[in-house]
């Protein structure tokens, strides 16, 4: 028997509806923000993520699904969904009016070890909105990210933000922080002791020495901000509280990915289902991307969620989405030979816009009633002993209200306005 990798999922039943749940508010959300949606390729070329992502990223130094191709290139699984979009945005030279708002949502491959909410293989659905930095796109990709989650009815989540300054006040920064840490050698572990020489930064967001209190008391980088950038910085903070989304300033927070400056933040929810404290998406600005992929001198802002993670949290309040229970199918049969033509012609005039199970042996009244049971379907549709041609009986199991319909397309009526109703919700 053969079984699935260590750290990939198998994705059925009740969990594909979830999937299908997030997916769909994904994309219905995006539309309103005028997003359009990008597919690129799952390999690319490794250098893409080395050269943006960074070579003492973890993602990179170690969790990159790496290959040789027949013809000898070194190949990547995609660990993320930034670096692909922005080179097909300087490749095809998607759009030079401003701003490109483009999302995508599909597989991307780290290596880590599995454990629950971190997979080998793992789902991210994302947004990267190409445009210069102002205050206003960089809310924009706050309250979308906000609006998104409101949507799944994920509670018990805080939005923690923090502000990474220009490459310049973080370069500053870089310097006095080696400094400090120079003076603590002796007390950093042993990571840490590589991560002074070659990504400081990284130090302030190891779960195991943010505990230390030298650490804690480090310099930290808003302090050393200009005053415009504090500047924009507050007028941002103000805009949020003024939409009523409330945020905690995290000093610490400096992402995992290099490519970061400016605003930075995550959402870190608390829900039991992934034990501590579990981060479902995060995002920053990223203004030097685009040109050092020998694009235009142009900023963006972006961020990713986890839908592996948003699907745990829903699978753990599962009765709190009853739109998932809905199930929209209808359950259509014979109960003798003769009348075996006539039902499968409606069964596949139905199937042109509903869900139909149609079985392929004749039933008897006792074996479709145990189907019924086992398949849970919405509508039931059969033709009694001596109804005549175009007479059938067609139950809604709805609510256990049983109405009998007997006109066909009365009852398609009916149920395409149900359908359209669910889908204005
Ligand atoms: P990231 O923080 O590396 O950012 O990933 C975004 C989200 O993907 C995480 O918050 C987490 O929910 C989910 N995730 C990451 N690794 C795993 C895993 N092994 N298993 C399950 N879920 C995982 C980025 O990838 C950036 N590209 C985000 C971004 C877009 N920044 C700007 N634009």
């Amino acid at each position: 028997m053969f079984q699935r990798l260590k750290g990939t999922r198998d994705i059925y039943g009740l969990e594909e509806k979830v999937l299908n749940l997030i997916e769909n508010k994904f994309f219905k959300i995006i539309k309103n923000y005028n997003f359009k949606r990008i597919c690129t390729p799952i390999i690319e070329d490794a250098n893409l993520f080395i050269r943006s992502v960074g070579e003492t990223s973890d993602i990179v130094s170690k969790e990159m699904y790496l290959f040789k191709d027949n013809g000898q290139r070194d190949i990547a699984l995609r660990p993320e969904g930034t670096a692909s979009t922005i080179r097909a945005f300087v490749e095809n030279k998607i759009n030079n009016l401003e701003p490109t708002k483009l999302a995508y949502f599909g597989p991307m491959f780290r290596y880590e070890r599995p454990q629950k909410g971190r997979y080998r293989q793992f789902i991210q659905g994302g947004v990267e909105l190409i445009e210069n930095s102002t205050i206003e796109n960089n809310f924009e990709i706050i309250k979308l990210a906000y609006d998104f989650l409101k949507s799944l009815k994920i509670s018990n989540i805080t939005l923690e933000i923090n502000n990474l300054g220009s490459f310049e006040s973080r370069n500053n920064y870089i310097e006095i922080l080696k400094e400090y840490f120079s003076k603590y050698k002796e007390q950093l572990n042993e990571i840490s002791l590589i991560r002074l020489q070659k990504n400081v930064l990284r130090i302030l967001d190891d779960k195991e020495e943010i505990k230390k209190d030298f650490v804690k008391n480090a310099p930290k980088l808003i302090d050393y901000l200009s005053s415009i950038e504090k500047e924009r910085f507050k007028n941002l903070l103000d805009l949020l509280d003024e939409f009523e989304i409330k945020y905690v300033i995290n000093p610490y927070l400096v992402r995992g990915l290099d490519y970061y400056n400016d605003v930075v933040f995550e959402f870190v929810s608390n829900s039991d289902a992934l034990g501590s404290q579990c981060t479902v998406l995060g995002g920053g600005r990223y203004d030097g991307m685009i040109k050092s992929f020998g694009g235009p001198d142009i900023g963006s802002i972006g961020f990713a969620f986890g839908v592996d993670r948003l699907m745990e949290i829903i699978m753990s309040n599962i009765d709190n989405y009853p739109e998932l229970s809905f199930n929209e199918t209808i359950l259509i049969a014979y109960l003798n030979e003769d009348e075996k033509n006539e039902i499968r012609k409606i069964a596949y005039d139905l199937r042109r816009n509903f869900q139909v199970i149609f079985p392929s042996q004749k039933q008897s009244i006792k074996s479709l009633f145990k189907l019924q049971y086992k398949l849970q379907p919405k509508y039931l549709i059969f033709k009694e002993l001596n109804m005549k041609k175009n007479e059938l009986k067609i139950k809604s199991l709805l609510n256990e209200r049983n109405i009998i319909y007997t006109n066909l397309d009365e009852f398609k009526n009916i149920i395409s306005e149900m359908k359209r109703d669910e889908n204005n919700e």
